[in-house]
């Protein structure tokens, strides 16, 4: 085949690929590629063009801007079409260069003046701006008053989006001052991320499907045939230019006409500078992209613009395109890669996090290899499978993650959908699915290596075993140094072997060994407290603990058994039952007995070994209404360590309610019964012992 044939077919190819990617992205509102796959086929087709003019048919999709109007809108066609802007892909300051070149290029070949008067060397000005990430909109005020808005389309017909953009908050609908008789302002529309993200968490709430980020988002809100769903949506506007305009004298250069439509009420964004010479502008570029994680709306570049309206129209336009304007772009934040397997993480809080390992792919400037998927949930509404090709977005610094699968890259035959395992992964142990939340948590507290140092720690903890100088560093030494796997282990410790570890002396070594050995004495409350069950805090073990009086009638329990305890409901029932349900929690115990660990069991339900002491010693509470200072668990806590108990119903074992404001019927029910009513000063003044 002949170089031209080749190209030919190689053109129609690109062309087929471009119309079917515009039709994916302008018309459903889903990508099927990323916008740089999309750019290197786009320009790969305009090389072609250049080389081969013949092949630039008027119907090629480089000749137009992409995306026909929805037949379910009304066509608008534009007085004035709205242009394409030319793309500069060389992400460093040379692209800047690269396009203030091109602009001397074509102004000196026009006329040699000089730009800027006061210049040594003629420096052209420009005006840099935002490339603002969401969809572009013609906005159009008769006599000030807004009448018509239109999406791009193809550039010459757009789709009648009036009565969405109308909700959008921050475009006025009539201007201030004196506005011309026709004035078209041109602008982008856009969510900002922190909106989006507030949005979609409402929409998850209500089992409803969230948007995928804050570009299609826009988008779709706008081609959203029913306005009052675009009202629900959280679109803003940036004004950045003009269409047609009719009896107003145009400003002389683009930063004035920002601010004249600033003064006429539209927003415009503060991001905008006036620069002269390349290197100001790649100043702006690199400034920009460094603020670009506390900027709150995505751009993915700048756009740079001559700044005289009189010289831009000296440029003028080459296929659609105007000479005097350019978008510098930052590395791509999203690519293509495929999903090689999906790996599960087991948190120091034993939950269960799939983590989508991906073939290693260059976005945002890094190489990409991890992709968090949150949860089972996530993953499921995604629906990410090992196999598929996903988009993966990486923006700022933030955790890169898998934004949507390709559906038609899946392979064939179909892989199965995601579900976490049964097993943890890291230990075997039996997972819990905690109702109502998407969190899957691993049971082998003690024994899972992901949940060792977290449980370790609290085992040592003051309030639980109370083993002195076992800290962060020394336990992150003894699990990673595989000396210590459960606190079963800690009880084999010897002198020696500790003094080996770092920055551990003979002496603290020594004090450690004799701390662990004190901590064998202890109380069945603290020893229940320090297994680290969940849900199982300080006060529920002296509760269970005062119930069941022994270990053994506690690890006995059942559901029931364990909910006929005051202020034991079914997640704390479950909880606890999940504990003594996982053989090798038990196998711990055991193994912490044998150590030595022992405490006097309480007779029945009474007799407490550490009963408490302290001015509210025995005394029950409850807490009802809103406090003026303390919070409802701050007071838990002070009066659970001055030795009272709070509890959650009024009853004749009540000695105090402490009521605040809008204490309700708990006020009341104490007043039946004669119970002492305090307000947070009585309780404050109990506390002190008075
Ligand atoms: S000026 C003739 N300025 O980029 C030049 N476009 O234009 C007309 N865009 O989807 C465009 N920020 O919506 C211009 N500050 C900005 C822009 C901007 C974003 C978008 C525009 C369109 C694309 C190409």
């Amino acid at each position: 085949m002949s170089a031209a044939a080749e190209a030919r077919e190689r053109a129609a190819q690109l062309r087929r690929a471009i119309e079917a990617h515009n039709h994916a992205y302008y018309e459903l509102d889903a990508p099927t590629i990323t916008d740089a796959a999309y750019d290197a086929l786009f320009r790969e087709l305009q090389a072609l063009e250049a080389a081969y003019p013949e092949l630039a048919v008027p119907d090629s999709p480089t000749q137009r801007v992409g995306g026909k109007p929805l037949a379910q809108f009304a066509q608008v066609t534009h007085a004035v079409p709205m242009l394409s802007i030319q793309t500069e892909t060389d992400t460093t300051a040379d692209g800047a260069a690269h396009f203030d070149a091109r602009v001397r290029r074509e102004l000196e070949l026009a006329e040699a003046a000089p730009l800027v008067a006061a210049s040594p060397v003629a420096l052209v000005e420009y005006a840099a701006e935002l490339k603002f990430d969401g969809l572009a909109v013609n906005l159009r005020y008769e006599n000030g008053v807004f009448t018509q808005a239109a999406t791009r389309g193809d550039g010459v017909v757009g789709e009648d989006v009036t009565q969405n953009l109308r909700t959008v908050r921050d475009i006025p609908l009539r201007l201030k001052g004196d506005a011309p008789p026709l004035l078209e302002v041109r602008g982008e529309a856009y969510m900002r991320r922190d909106d989006l993200a507030r949005y979609n968490e409402k929409m998850l709430a209500r089992g409803e499907k969230p948007l995928v980020h804050p570009r299609n988002g826009a988008a779709g809100s706008i081609r959203q045939l029913d306005p009052a769903m675009a009202a629900s949506r959280p679109l803003k506007f940036f004004a950045y230019g003009i269409g047609a305009v009719e009896g107003w004298t145009l400003p002389a250069t683009q930063r004035e006409l920002l601010d004249a439509l600033a003064a006429f009420g539209l927003p415009v964004c503060e991001h905008r500078i006036v620069a002269r010479g390349w290197r100001e502008l790649a100043d702006f570029h690199d400034r920009m992209g460094e603020n670009r994680a506390q900027i709150p709306f995505d751009f993915d570049g700048v756009v740079y613009k001559v700044n005289s309206l009189a010289l831009q129209e000296r440029l003028g336009f080459r296929s659609r395109e105007p000479r005097w304007a350019v978008a510098h772009k930052y590395p791509a934040e999203e690519a293509r890669t495929v999903v090689i397997d999906i790996d599960i993480q087991v948190g120091r809080t034993g939950a269960l996090t799939p983590v989508a390992k991906l073939q290693p792919v260059f976005v945002g400037g890094v190489t990409v290899t991890n992709a968090t998927l949150h949860n089972e949930d996530e993953t499921r509404r995604k629906d990410v499978r090992v196999g598929d090709t996903v988009i993966v977005r990486r923006a700022g610094d933030v955790i890169p993650e898998i934004v949507a699968v390709v559906l038609d890259a899946r392979p064939m035959p179909h892989p199965q959908p995601f579900s976490l395992p049964d097993i943890c992964p890291q230990c075997g142990s039996g997972v819990v699915r905690e109702e109502g939340g998407a969190i899957v948590r691993c049971s082998g507290g003690l024994v899972c290596p992901a949940q060792v140092k977290g449980a370790l720690l609290h085992f040592a903890s003051r309030r639980a075993m109370d083993i002195e100088g076992l800290g962060d560093k020394i336990v992150e030494q003894l699990t990673d140094g595989a000396y210590v796997k459960t606190p079963a282990d800690l009880y084999t410790l010897d002198a020696p072997a500790l003094a080996r570890l770092e920055r551990m002396g003979r002496r603290s070594a020594e004090n450690l060994v004799a701390a662990i050995e004190k901590s064998k004495q202890t109380t069945l409350a603290r020893f229940i407290f320090a297994l680290g069950i969940r849900n199982v805090g300080e006060s529920t073990a002296r509760d269970l603990t005062r119930h069941f009086g022994s270990l053994a009638a506690l690890r006995a329990a059942d559901a029931a058994a364990l909910e006929a305890v005051p202020d034991v409901g079914p997640v704390v029932a479950e909880s606890v039952r999940d504990f003594f349900a996982e053989a090798r929690n038990n196998e711990v115990i055991e193994r912490l007995m044998a150590a030595g660990v022992c405490w006097e069991e309480a007779e029945g339900a009474i007799g407490l070994a550490d009963a408490p002491a302290g001015p509210l010693a025995g005394k029950v509470f409850v807490l009802t209404g809103t406090l003026p200072g303390l919070k409802r668990d701050e007071a838990k806590t002070l009066i659970e360590t001055a030795g009272g108990k709070v509890s959650g119903s009024v009853s004749k074992k009540t000695d105090y309610v402490v009521a605040g404001s809008e204490a309700g019927s708990k006020r009341d029910r104490a007043q039946e019964l004669g119970i002492t009513i305090l307000d947070e000063a009585g309780l404050l003044q109990l506390l002190q012992g008075e």
